[in-house]
């Protein structure tokens, strides 16, 4: 069964069986609407006060004062509403794997070696024109226990937080050309092809920086026709999807 106001052609279906979890955890009784309470329609405010320049650098902000193993990209983009007006003071959060496709977390068991100086987590907020913007390594792809031989492709999670915690929104961004997509369930769980190009980031050379890093643009458009496919569950941190 689907969400309210789910549009069927952009959003995962709760239920997509080539994607073994969502096979356990789809629900079997209809939804029920929760109604909203200060709990609910406050957000993340205070914790924003802590958060500095370096948090939206991956490459340095382990702290060990060494840097991240891996091809340096830049990833930035605009969050946009269904008029295509910005949202400015969303915070981003994204999480990865590393270079190696192993993430920083007690239960990814990958062969795989950690990088002592890649934490895998970073966030920034939204400027006054919707603009994020990261520093990172390309993430590696990674086997995980769906099927036989499978591998996600290399992905960013991303999470977007408005102004309240009802509002925030999860979601992966993918690597143009990866050979892996066309098999990976996740991916394919998106039900269109139009609505799965929109999961791509796509190579921006005046993004690129001469020297440094390779630059990729990713727009997260929060409803509408062209809205960004969001994940059906509030997936938290967890590793290895
Ligand atoms: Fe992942």
């Amino acid at each position: 069964m689907d969400g309210p106001g789910r549009d069927p052609t952009t959003f995962p279906p709760y239920y997509h069986e080539a994607y073994r979890s969502t096979v356990r955890r789809a629900p079997r009784q209809p939804l029920i609407s929760v109604p909203h309470t200060l709990s609910e329609i406050t957000g993340p405010g205070p914790a924003l006060s802590a958060m500095g320049a370096q948090d939206s650098d991956l490459t340095t902000n382990m702290g060990t004062g060494g840097e991240a193993i891996g091809e340096r990209i830049i990833v930035t983009g605009r969050v946009l509403d269904d008029h295509a007006m910005p949202e400015s003071g969303a915070l981003i959060e994204i999480w990865q794997a590393n270079a190696a496709g192993r993430y920083r977390h007690r239960v990814d068991d990958h062969r795989a070696p950690l990088d002592p100086h890649f934490l895998g987590y970073g966030r920034c907020t939204t400027n006054n024109d919707g603009v994020y913007r990261f520093i990172t390594i390309r993430p590696g792809a990674y086997p995980w226990q769906n099927h036989p031989n499978a591998w996600r492709p290399a992905h960013i999670h991303f999470s977007v937080f408005g102004p309240s915690w009802v509002s925030r929104l999860i979601t992966q961004m993918y690597f143009p050309g990866d050979p892996l997509l066309p098999l990976d369930p996740i991916f394919n769980s998106v039900p269109t092809d139009a609505a799965r190009a929109r999961l791509i980031a796509t190579y921006a050379h005046d993004v690129t920086q001469e020297g440094y890093a390779l630059g990729f643009r990713f727009d997260v458009i929060l409803r509408g026709p062209n809205a960004t496919p969001f994940e059906p569950f509030a997936t938290t941190h967890h590793a290895r999807r």
